[in-house]
């Protein structure tokens, strides 16, 4: 594995983010959405990092399944989720990959009545955009490999890592014996 953020980059990275997200909200009320699973880390260290009032909400999404690194089918759970009727959206996701999952939750959440849906990802993978959607916030545009850690995972492994790492494509052929896709 190469380190591709440390854990000091990363905790700059959330300073960061952090700091506009509370200068945009400028002390109003703000209903941060976590997306389940490979979020949590990003959630818990940005939502203590925010000046203001902070509702939290977790929804679940997947793209990815075991040891596939391809993206397939989204999956969207969204049963969670209390009334947004007014309120101001902030949903929080680790990657930005195709963007095909941060598209379909921005609609999935406009169409529940929140007055604004904004949207933050840790990560951004250059080249990879399928989706006219930009995020509002991006904490670091990395390159087109896959990575783990600091939530993210391969095949539920490595989301524990305090740093993020890129996972060498022989590393995963050798732990599934799965083929790697493209962008592995
Ligand atoms: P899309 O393509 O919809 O994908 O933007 C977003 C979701 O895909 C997962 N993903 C990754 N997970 N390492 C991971 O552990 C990666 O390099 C990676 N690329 C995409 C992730 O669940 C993200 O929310």
């Amino acid at each position: 594995m190469k380190i591709i953020l440390t854990t000091e980059q990363l905790a700059e990275g959330i300073d960061r983010l952090a700091a506009v997200v509370s200068r945009e909200s400028d002390g109003k009320p703000l209903t941060v959405i976590g997306v389940l699973t490979g979020s949590i880390v990003v959630v818990a260290d940005l939502i203590r990092r925010l000046d203001g009032p902070v509702n939290l909400n977790m929804v679940w999404a997947s793209s990815y399944r075991g040891t596939a690194t391809a993206a397939g089918r989204l999956e969207l759970r969204l049963d969670l989720l209390p009334d947004l009727n007014g309120q101001d959206v902030l949903i929080v996701d680790d990657i930005f990959d195709t963007g095909r999952t941060l598209e379909a939750l921005v609609a999935a959440l406009r169409g529940r009545g929140a007055a604004r849906v904004r949207s933050l990802v840790l990560l951004r993978k250059q080249g990879r955009a399928e989706t006219a959607l930009v995020p509002d916030f991006v904490g670091f545009d990395i390159p087109d490999v896959f990575v783990v850690g600091y939530g993210l995972d391969y095949d539920g492994q490595w989301r524990h890592l305090p740093y993020l790492a890129a996972l060498d494509p022989a590393e995963i052929a050798s732990h599934s014996g799965a083929q790697v896709s493209s962008h592995a």
